[in-house]
């Protein structure tokens, strides 16, 4: 990714701050979001078993305590997430990864059991396969399959890692292109380079899809995806399910939300960078990405009804919060600690629609105004 960065220093510059970019690391003092100091760096189970996040020696660790005496001190090796919503985090064990059984959760500042683990005691079993980095790096290192009777276990080479997600991983190899540009420093035009505007829309979509329709069984190496290629090609497809968008979660799936919605289906191009642009970190700028619905949607509210006196400027400031709203997801709840009832994260659904009981609360919020 670095020999991108002396032709094209802009996008390189700001695709460093972006979640793609950000979303896997060795996992060290940076990466690492929660707090290593008492007493929030520790996570209380039932009979005065804790699991304590603690540094020794410039590493980190999850040492688990029962009675107040060390039974177990397990590193963090690799971390998942951003730090956008939550992290979570991978240690390494006879050639495996397995999911460590404390991640941290943003929004509420706190570590939290890791999602879906048992809340009586903490769970360290839990391998970590492949398909994690399919969608969270660009490269990881395999060392094999071992093969039990009918039991196949992947085994990976330690920290191996080409950490975050990048430029490749949606442009495609690019080593043609950096050596042709190079030699031939005058040229203007790309050579060995797929624009992406010249695919066509299911095209482009599938780019983003690879990660963004959800955990589905590979056919082959989501890693050797390319731009052009079919995710059918890589994945079982999964047909649109209009009808059923209820059981779409919102995470994840904003692929499949998307195509059941009206935007989508009647204008023929709307995709994915319709609204984002995929090298900068655009995130909470909701008056700039509302912006880009009125490409579409000319600069005034359509509808009638009890919005028609409504201030323009207010209706274009709050078009997301009305049309696509914060849910909470059914998916990735998390269990602070001493709680008994998870919480959910709340994800940003891609079905566009008209959704009444969230325009009514922005239309209160006017009226207080
Ligand atoms: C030696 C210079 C050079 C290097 C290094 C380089 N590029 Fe380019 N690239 C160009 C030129 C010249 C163009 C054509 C003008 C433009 O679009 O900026 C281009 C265009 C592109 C385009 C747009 C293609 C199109 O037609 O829309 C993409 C995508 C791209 N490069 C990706 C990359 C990636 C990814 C890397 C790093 C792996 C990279 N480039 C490294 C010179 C370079
Ligand atoms: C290789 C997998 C992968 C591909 C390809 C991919 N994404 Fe993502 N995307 C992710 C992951 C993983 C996250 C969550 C990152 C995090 O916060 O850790 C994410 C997050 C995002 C976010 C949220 C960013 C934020 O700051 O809140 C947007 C928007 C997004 N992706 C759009 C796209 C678009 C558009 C495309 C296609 C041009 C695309 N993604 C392609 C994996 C991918
Ligand atoms: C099919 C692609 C895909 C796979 C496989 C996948 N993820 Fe994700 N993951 C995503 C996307 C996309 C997001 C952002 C989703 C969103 O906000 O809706 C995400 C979000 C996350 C986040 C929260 C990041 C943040 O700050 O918002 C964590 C942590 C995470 N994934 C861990 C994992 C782990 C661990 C695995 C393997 C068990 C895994 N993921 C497998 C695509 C994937
Ligand atoms: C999440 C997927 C994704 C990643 C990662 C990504 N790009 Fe892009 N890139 C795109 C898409 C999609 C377009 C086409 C945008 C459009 O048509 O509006 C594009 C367009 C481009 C272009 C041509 C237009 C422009 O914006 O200048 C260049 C050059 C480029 N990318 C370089 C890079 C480099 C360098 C990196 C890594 C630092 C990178 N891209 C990472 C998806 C991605
Ligand atoms: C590429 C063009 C395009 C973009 C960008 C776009 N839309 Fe649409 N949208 C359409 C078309 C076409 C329709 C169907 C005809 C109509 O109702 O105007 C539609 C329909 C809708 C509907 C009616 C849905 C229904 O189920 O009745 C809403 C609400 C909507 N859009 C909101 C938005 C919002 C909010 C944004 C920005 C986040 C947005 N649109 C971005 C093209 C677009
Ligand atoms: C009509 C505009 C529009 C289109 C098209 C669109 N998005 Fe989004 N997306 C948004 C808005 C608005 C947000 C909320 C941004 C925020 O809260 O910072 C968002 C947020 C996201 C997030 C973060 C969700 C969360 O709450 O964690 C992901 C991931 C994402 N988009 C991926 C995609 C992918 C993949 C596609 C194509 C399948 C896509 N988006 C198409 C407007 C759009
Ligand atoms: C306060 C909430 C709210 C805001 C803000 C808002 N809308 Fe709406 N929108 C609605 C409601 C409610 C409807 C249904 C029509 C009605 O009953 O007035 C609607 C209808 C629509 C429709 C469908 C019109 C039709 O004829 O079927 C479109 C398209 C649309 N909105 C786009 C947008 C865009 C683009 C923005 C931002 C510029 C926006 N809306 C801002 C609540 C809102």
């Amino acid at each position: 990714m670095e020999s991108c960065q002396g032709c094209h220093a802009d996008v390189y510059r700001d695709y460093l701050q972006t979640a793609h970019f950000l979303t896997s690391a060795i996992a060290d003092q940076q990466s690492v979001k929660g707090s290593f100091n008492a007493p929030n760096n520790v996570f209380h189970f039932p009979n005065q078993v804790e699991v304590r996040m603690e540094e020794k020696a410039g590493r980190l660790f999850q040492n688990i305590y029962q009675a107040g005496r060390e039974k177990e001190s397990l590193p963090f090796d690799i971390s998942f997430g951003s730090g956008r919503k939550a992290q979570t985090f991978l240690y390494w064990k006879n050639q495996q990864y397995f999911q460590l059984p404390i991640s941290y959760f943003v929004p509420a500042a706190s570590w939290v059991n890791s999602p879906n683990f048992p809340a009586d005691h903490p769970k360290i079993d839990r391998v970590i396969p492949s398909t994690c980095f399919g969608c969270h790096s660009s490269q990881v290192g395999m060392a094999g399959v071992r093969q039990e009777g009918f039991e196949q276990t992947e085994l990976f080479n330690h920290n191996q890692i080409i950490a975050g997600i990048d430029c490749q991983r949606c442009h495609g190899p690019a080593a043609a292109h950096v050596n042709f540009h190079t030699e031939h420093p005058g040229e203007k035009a790309a050579h060995f380079m797929q624009k992406i505007s010249a695919l066509n829309r299911t095209q482009q979509v599938d780019m983003c899809a690879q990660c963004h329709s959800g955990l589905k069984p590979l056919k082959k190496s989501i890693f050797n995806f390319q731009p052009g290629d079919s995710l059918n090609n890589f994945r079982i497809p999964i047909p649109p399910m209009p009808g059923k968008q209820n059981e779409m979660d919102v995470h994840g799936n904003q692929f499949q939300l998307l195509q059941a919605s009206q935007c989508y289906i009647a204008s023929r191009e709307l995709t994915c960078n319709s609204c984002h642009d995929p090298h900068k970190k655009e995130r909470d700028q909701l008056a700039l990405l509302a912006n880009r619905c009125l490409d579409c949607h000319k600069n005034e509210h359509p509808a009638g009804g009890n919005l028609a006196g409504a201030d323009k400027n207010f209706l274009v400031k709050n078009c997301i919060d009305c049309h696509m709203p914060l849910e909470a997801s059914r998916v990735i709840t998390l269990l602070e600690s001493g709680e008994e009832k998870p919480t959910p994260d709340y994800i940003r659904t891609h079905l566009i629609k008209i959704y009444p009981a969230a325009s009514e609360k922005i239309l209160q919020k006017l009226m207080k105004q």
